[in-house]
């Protein structure tokens, strides 16, 4: 596999696939562009080169085509990011072509949301033969997107010379170097709703890590496992049998699994009022919505003395401020080992870090959520394998 920096490409016409799949606020307005703005210097390096750049992306998961999900946007803030490109949002592709066809030296075109085409989820072969017919070349620059197997991600590199974008190459590079010469002890914090999603990685991480620090619904299925009363709160009743698996293979392995000792709990996720209670204390007309203060500094001692840290998920209902405490918490410790290789990633957690002071002290911000999780799970992901069997120009 070749990414664009080991190749001469110049002057031809790219499909350049990117992950703009950023949150909006309910005003349609990004609340984060990190991961456009993280493709930028792709984008830039293909231009410098004199290439003419076709941007494929996605935005949400539409069902059909809707203004609710245009990449207006999204074409807006790559403007601000490149003022001296035109920025051509084409509607949609298969009705009318003559914009590619004649694009100029100084546009850019963006496709509107890949995902208005049944074809793109559906990894259709006709359609993929469509969008490679608008370029030369394919790059991927996508990571946050290469685990689905969609016409845009592993359709066009069976049909084009195909190479792995900046972004891309810093992804896998920084993501595996932190998992296959972790220095130790390796601390991975996981936190989140779902557990189901997340089961395979969570079992992979009990083979590698030293310490699994868990919070939110995750947490709660796990404690449930172990018989704790947990009232009102989130838990995964279908993964209980997952869960105690999980528990003894961590046993088996040595991993120290570390499960909240206290938690911040309220009557709903919209409560004003929180309480602390410690394990068994939880009323059963409460949930618990975040880690209470003994589990942030049990937690925070082992992240002060890690080596490399992975961190996905919130550990607490982070959208109402009276549960953010705990995830607040876990960002400072983080960014205050500064010895420890560190490395971030997921939508929410994203969110949750996006206008915080000592970003720079995270030494990686994966664009990938699922990705992130299927690349430590597998090393791989089905975009990566797709442009290792892609030929070269
Ligand atoms: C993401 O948001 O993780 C990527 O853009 C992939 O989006 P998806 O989960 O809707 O496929």
């Amino acid at each position: 596999m070749k990414f664009i920096d080991e190749v001469a490409i110049s002057h031809k016409k790219i499909l350049l696939r990117v992950d703009f799949n950023v949150s909006l606020n309910p005003n349609h307005s990004i609340s984060d562009d990190a991961r456009i703005k993280q493709s930028i210097p792709t984008i830039e390096y293909l231009l410098k080169h004199h290439n003419k750049l076709i941007l494929i992306a996605h935005l949400g998961e539409p069902e059909k085509r809707s203004s609710k999900d245009s990449l207006i946007p999204i074409a807006r803030r790559l403007h601000d990011y490149l003022p001296h490109y035109k920025i051509r949002l084409v509607d949609d592709f298969t009705k009318d072509q003559s914009r590619i066809d004649y694009q100029k030296d100084d546009e850019i075109i963006l496709l509107e949301n890949i995902r208005f085409y049944p074809g793109e989820q559906a990894n259709d072969p006709e359609f993929s033969k469509k969008l490679a017919s608008l370029g030369e070349l394919y790059v991927n620059d996508a990571f946050g997107v290469s685990h689905r197997k969609s016409a845009s991600v592993i359709g066009l590199p069976t049909l084009l010379p195909s190479y792995g974008g900046l972004l891309l190459k810093k992804e896998m590079a920084m993501i595996g170097k932190a998992m296959e010469h972790p220095v130790k002890p390796f601390v991975a914090i996981m936190g989140g709703m779902k557990i189901s999603t997340k089961i395979k990685f969570i079992t992979k991480l009990v083979t590698v890590a030293d310490y699994l620090l868990l919070g939110g619904g995750i947490a709660n299925t796990l404690l449930m496992a172990q018989g704790h009363k947990l009232g009102n709160s989130l838990v995964s009743h279908e993964d209980i049998s997952e869960a105690k698996k999980i528990l003894t293979l961590a046993n088996e392995k040595g991993t120290h699994i570390l499960l909240p000792a206290d938690f911040v709990v309220g009557k709903n996720q919209d409560s004003k009022e929180s309480s602390v209670v410690k394990i068994d204390g939880v009323k059963d007309d409460e949930q618990i919505l975040d880690i209470g203060p003994e589990t942030e500094a049990e937690f925070g001692a082992v992240i002060d003395k890690a080596g490399t840290i992975i961190w996905n998920g919130p550990v607490g209902y982070m959208e109402n401020p009276v549960f953010k405490r705990g995830t607040d918490f876990l960002y400072y410790a983080i960014t205050q080992n500064t010895k420890a290789t560190s490395v971030v990633g997921g939508g929410d957690t994203l969110a949750a870090i996006a206008k915080k002071e000592y970003l720079e002290k995270i030494t990686h911000i994966s664009t990938g959520g699922g990705a992130m999780l299927e690349f430590i799970e597998n090393g791989t992901l089905p975009g990566i394998e797709a442009l290792k069997k892609a030929k070269s120009a």
